[in-house]
């Protein structure tokens, strides 16, 4: 796994610095002029405004280009594996194997994780290795095991494509070329919002609308871990500090928004501090955001839990204090497990299931346009 990941990386930089000369073309060649799309149309006040790339501004010809080739298998060398094969829907753009599928029936070295609401993230991928959308799908589309691809042969695939000479003139007044590709692509990723769960209705403080168990669930997550002093019962299981707000994902890495929440007493997968070379850092993962995890399984980032029962499980016996990197907000329970109730774990689970948003699933906006 690490040795894929190293050559990953060595041959998107080797191709990276083939392609950079040629690309992006010159001047503009078209005069067409594309539909600007507003950000504030795109990102609910609840979320606030992202940081957003000041040289790629959506339009409506952008967004439709970056949504054509997230499902579209021209991508991959044999044509058999688009972003939507690892990223599905109906999952919330998660994958239901613990492991995906690329071409010539090779697997990932991890699970591929749900994609939403990516304008406010910083890093990507569960190591946090990538600081751009735009950089980061030159990955999957080269990756030897996910599409294993040549950006010159995409380009020339593309080119040759009436559909995409189209597409990006629309877009970018340009021929097909793979910079603009993956603007294109940036855009649409930065355009999938998912906003209309219950839990995004009820958040901060509107408890009216939570059955009795999932306003208990909600007490349990964004209570400070405590114990009562005479019956020794868990008051709190602090997940908001990592999982908390309106996207359910601590975006800060040094406020648990990159963290280890004691999986394995030894690191296994050195995660965040393969790429920082830190100690630190070693098997130190991005938090995920929680919202649809009910539709997301398997769960962490070797797909390692089937079910949430499992992961609360985890949260409330298992932790692995001895681990050396393990998150200080856990740490700080003095290596005391939760050891929930029955109930308080199918309280928490209740209210974690209020974090599904169907509309987001079913949002012809991010569907499959062919
Ligand atoms: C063969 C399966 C596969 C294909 C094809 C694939 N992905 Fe992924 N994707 C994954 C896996 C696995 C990860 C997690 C890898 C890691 O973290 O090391 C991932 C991670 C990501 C992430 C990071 C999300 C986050 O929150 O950090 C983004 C964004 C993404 N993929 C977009 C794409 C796009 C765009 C394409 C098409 C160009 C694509 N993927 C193709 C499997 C795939
Ligand atoms: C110290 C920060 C931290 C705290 C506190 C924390 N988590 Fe997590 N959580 C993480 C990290 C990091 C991951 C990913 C770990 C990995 O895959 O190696 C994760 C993963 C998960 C996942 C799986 C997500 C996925 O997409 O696979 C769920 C579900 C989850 N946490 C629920 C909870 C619940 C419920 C609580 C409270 C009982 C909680 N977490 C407390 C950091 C935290």
């Amino acid at each position: 796994m690490r040795i894929y990941l190293a050559i990953a990386t060595a041959a998107l930089a080797l191709s990276a610095c083939r392609v950079d000369p040629e690309l992006p073309p010159g001047g503009k060649t078209s005069a067409y002029q594309p539909t600007p799309v507003d950000p504030s149309d795109i990102f609910p006040e609840k979320f606030g405004m992202p940081a957003l790339p000041a040289d790629n501004p959506f339009t409506e010809e952008g967004i439709n280009l970056g949504r054509m080739l997230f499902y579209d298998p021209i991508l991959s060398i044999d044509s058999s594996v688009s972003c939507a094969s690892c990223h599905v829907q109906q999952v919330a753009f998660g994958d239901p194997s613990t492991f995906s599928t690329g071409v010539f029936g090779l697997q990932t070295g991890r699970n591929a994780p749900s994609l939403f609401n990516l304008a406010y993230s910083r890093k990507f991928f569960w190591d946090a290795r990538q600081n751009t959308l735009r950089e980061l799908v030159f990955e999957p589309i080269q990756a030897h095991n996910e599409m294993a691809m040549t950006l010159p042969l995409l380009q020339q695939k593309l080119k040759a494509s009436p559909v995409y000479k189209e597409a990006f003139n629309k877009a970018f007044q340009h021929e097909p070329n793979v910079m603009d590709m993956a603007k294109a692509m940036e855009q649409f990723l930065l355009s999938m919002v998912s906003q209309n769960s219950k839990f995004n209705a009820f958040f901060p403080g509107k408890f009216s609308i939570l059955s009795e168990e999932e306003k208990r669930g909600a007490i349990l997550f964004n209570s400070l871990v405590d114990f009562d002093k005479i019956t020794g019962i868990t008051l709190g299981a602090d997940c908001f500090h990592c999982h908390g707000g309106a996207l359910a994902q601590q975006q800060n890495p040094n406020m648990g928004g990159i963290s280890n929440n004691g999986l394995d007493p030894v690191i296994t997968d050195k995660g965040y501090g393969a790429i920082t070379g830190n100690s630190n850092d070693l098997g130190t993962f991005k938090t995920p955001s929680l919202l649809n995890i009910a539709l997301t399984a398997p769960y962490m980032h070797d797909g390692r839990f089937q079910t949430l029962e499992e992961v609360v499980d985890h949260y409330s016996d298992g932790i692995e204090y001895d681990n050396p990197t393990i998150s200080p907000m856990l740490s700080a329970h003095g290596g005391r497990q939760l050891n929930l109730s029955a109930q308080q774990k199918s309280d928490l689970v209740a209210f974690l299931k209020t974090m599904t948003d169907t509309t987001f699933i079913n949002n012809p906006a991010y569907s499959n346009p062919f």
